[in-house]
């Protein structure tokens, strides 16, 4: 048993929105606290170049969990070769009504509807430009509209002007089903107009900073193959540097366990596994492997986080397992995959990835 695994059952008898804080503030307050927690370790058949950026391993803490960039150095202690940190909006807001985060324990699976409740961008932009960060810590900075938000497109805009010098790369959330309306930016004609405008900005700004900060669409679990297959042609279309796949689902079809399954939100964890996996598989086929994909959803362990890779992710993300698990699970999940895929005869993860998607 570890620290986490001992400390748990303390920890789950706190409403889970309160518990979270009471993590944040930890770890924001005592950032040493993490790395004596847990101990690093370098896999070199894990290091690998994606979207031209050296990752030391191939998994990332998810959105969500740190929404106003306040404890990233933490989490590079637990072992994450990255962090996406957000979703960040351009004015702070308090988000929906609490209780809003419910835990599925029988299903190893969260509910969430927090409606981007965070401390708006200058918040964000302040706690990430402080940040002492060494080269192989890849940094993602999730970007989202304000619930009120009249021009949905203005505050994408906003935030990639903010971000784009400061950011390993940017993601554009379009899929967290708490936001009214905003997973309508996935419909083909607004999505294209959308991308064309985000596509022209990244150039524009390409050429005054002479640095190329890749951008990323992260799309939900719920949507049916003609829509896939115009997204990923958009996508393409209009130069985008990957696909996160995916957010939560608003699906409840799992023969759910536990009395908190019929909440309003997205659901996470375990549940979501075969659904976004399916996704993925799909979007790898849809790309033809043109451009690197991130797997999330529902990854317990290293033998999930490797079939997303063999699916066509070339890189990973964690948040409801690590609610479940701790922060052990990374480095478990990183010495685990890095044997696997050398049992499998892969030299390197690069090899490996979408080897079961032909
Ligand atoms: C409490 C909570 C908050 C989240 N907030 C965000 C968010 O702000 N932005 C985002 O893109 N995804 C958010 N997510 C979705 C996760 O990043 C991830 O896509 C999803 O949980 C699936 O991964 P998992 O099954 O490993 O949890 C959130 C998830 C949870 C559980």
């Amino acid at each position: 048993m570890n620290i986490y695994q001992f400390f748990r059952p303390f920890i789950f008898k706190i409403e889970p929105e309160k518990a979270h804080n009471l993590a944040l503030n930890y770890l924001k307050f005592l950032p040493k606290f993490s790395s004596l927690l847990s101990s690093s370790k370098n896999y070199e058949n894990l290091n690998n170049c994606v979207f031209n950026l050296n990752f030391s391993n191939p998994v990332g803490m998810s959105a969500g969990f740190d929404k106003n960039a306040e404890i990233i150095k933490s989490l590079f202690n637990f072992g994450f070769g990255f962090v996406e940190a957000g979703t960040t909006t351009p004015v702070a807001q308090a988000g929906n009504e609490q209780p809003r985060i419910f835990r599925l324990t029988e299903d190893q699976a969260l509910i969430n509807r927090l409606g981007f409740n965070n401390l708006g961008a200058n918040y964000f932009y302040e706690n990430l430009t402080k940040i002492n960060k060494t080269s192989s810590q890849i940094i993602g900075v999730n970007i989202g509209k304000n619930k009120d938000t009249i021009d949905s497109v203005a505050d994408y805009i906003l935030l990639l002007e903010k971000f784009y010098n400061y950011a390993d790369y940017i993601t554009i959330n379009i899929s967290s089903p708490n936001t009214k309306n905003l997973r309508d930016l996935q419909n083909e004609d607004l999505l294209n107009d959308f991308l064309q405008k985000i596509s022209q900005h990244k150039n524009n700004l390409q050429k005054i900073s002479h640095k190329s900060t890749p951008i990323l669409l992260k799309i939900a679990p719920d949507l049916e193959f003609e829509q896939q297959k115009n997204i990923a042609k958009i996508v393409l279309d209009n130069a985008i540097d990957g696909v996160i796949i995916s957010n939560t689902t608003i699906a409840r079809d799992f023969n759910l366990k536990s009395s908190k399954s019929l909440e309003i939100g997205g659901l996470s964890g375990k549940p979501l596994f075969e659904k976004s996996n399916e996704i993925l598989r799909n979007f790898y086929r849809l790309t033809e492997g043109r451009i690197p994909l991130i797997g999330v959803g529902g990854i317990n362990n290293a033998e999930d986080a490797y079939t997303k890779i063999k699916n066509g992710a070339s890189l990973i993300q964690i948040y409801s397992a690590f609610i479940y698990q701790g922060f052990s699970l990374v480095e478990k999940i990183k010495k685990q995959l890095s044997e696997n895929l050398k049992k499998d005869g892969f030299k390197n993860i690069s090899e490996a990835i979408g080897s079961s998607v032909k």
